[in-house]
């Protein structure tokens, strides 16, 4: 299948960074290259690219994508919340900006096969952006218990019918695992009334909290965009692009933390914590897409930028 991908906000991305020839970058979602594209386009002749993805597929798609810019990249099958680590190993020094363009690409959600889409009828629950990794969404469905799949479901999904959809996968288990995109998304539908599905598709919810289960996708991102802050030179910028609003409140509060002084009790006559301010939220308010690019590519819609420059 063809690796298709329109990049969000790009120009508002690519912006923010501020991009200069010479640069040294990071895309920690590199997906379908769109964002690193330009980042190596606009920093010729001799910026430099690091970038990192889960997927083996938009790996195999990107060294292609970018085959013009031979020797200006190096690109690690790796969680960019490893981006210390990367650094490390390979005697990077500090970067001139880095883009973060979180969640799940077009093509893992349109290539049915993964097992990302509701929409799909017979294929086996996946949902892995690692596809080396043991956590799919079967074994989740399947073996994870009813209280832990309601808490995954209410909390990652935000799905008020998150009990009864969990209680309905149990009770289904008893006769035979579930193992069908199409199987889970029709208990899904007989368990939320009617009256309650008109906006939207009914499993959508639901496929996400199983998604972020699976991929860990908030675990330790807090961590991972701290690590990305202090690995840039003074005046560099991070740029989040968030898709709901649970990654999007970890990478508001997680700016507020960097951009906050001491935090020491106000009746105490002096600092004795020692925190410092290491950012600016370049965005008081998250950026979205505009109009016209919400009406020409739909996943727009939900996108939030925000943009921190290191002190
Ligand atoms: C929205 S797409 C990025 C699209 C890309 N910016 C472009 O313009 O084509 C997100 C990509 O990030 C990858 N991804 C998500 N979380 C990741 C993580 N923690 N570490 C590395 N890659 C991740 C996904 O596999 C997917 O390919």
């Amino acid at each position: 299948m063809e690796f298709v991908h329109i990049p969000v906000m790009k120009e508002e991305c690519l912006d923010a960074l501020r991009l200069k020839s010479g640069g040294i970058y990071f895309d920690g979602t590199l997906g379908g290259a769109g964002h690193s594209y330009e980042i190596l386009k606009r920093t010729s002749p001799d910026g430099k690219l690091v970038a990192t993805d889960l997927d083996s597929d938009a790996i195999e798609n990107a060294e292609r994508k970018l085959s013009e810019f031979k020797g200006r990249f190096n690109i690690f099958h790796s969680n960019f919340k490893d981006f210390k680590k990367i650094v490390n190993e390979n005697g990077y020094g500090e970067f001139d900006g880095a883009i973060l363009d979180l969640g799940v690409s077009s093509y893992q959600l349109d290539n049915r096969d993964r097992g990302f889409s509701y929409l799909a009828a017979d294929v086996r629950l996946d949902m892995r952006m690692d596809r080396s990794k043991p956590l799919d969404a079967w074994e989740v469905v399947n073996k994870y218990t009813k209280e832990r799949l309601a808490y995954i479901i209410s909390t990652y999904g935000e799905e008020k019918f998150a009990e009864n959809i969990a209680k309905n996968i149990c009770e289904r288990r008893k006769a035979k695992s579930v193992d069908t995109t199409g199987e889970l998304a029709e208990i899904i539908d007989l368990s939320i009334p009617y009256r309650f599905k008109q906006k939207g598709h009914p499993a959508k919810k639901t496929f996400q909290a199983i998604r972020i289960e699976v991929n860990e996708e908030l675990d330790g991102l807090a961590e991972g965009i701290k690590d990305i802050i202090r690995g840039l030179k003074k005046g560099g910028r991070l740029a989040v692009l968030t898709f709901h609003s649970l990654e999007d409140r970890i990478v508001k509060r997680t700016f507020s933390d960097l951009e906050t002084d001491c935090i020491c009790d106000k009746r105490f006559p002096i600092c004795v914590c020692g925190k410092k301010k290491e950012i600016v939220n370049v965005l008081r308010k998250p950026l979205e897409a505009s109009e016209e690019e919400k009406e020409i590519n739909p996943r727009s819609k939900s996108a939030k930028l925000r943009v921190a420059e290191k002190l």
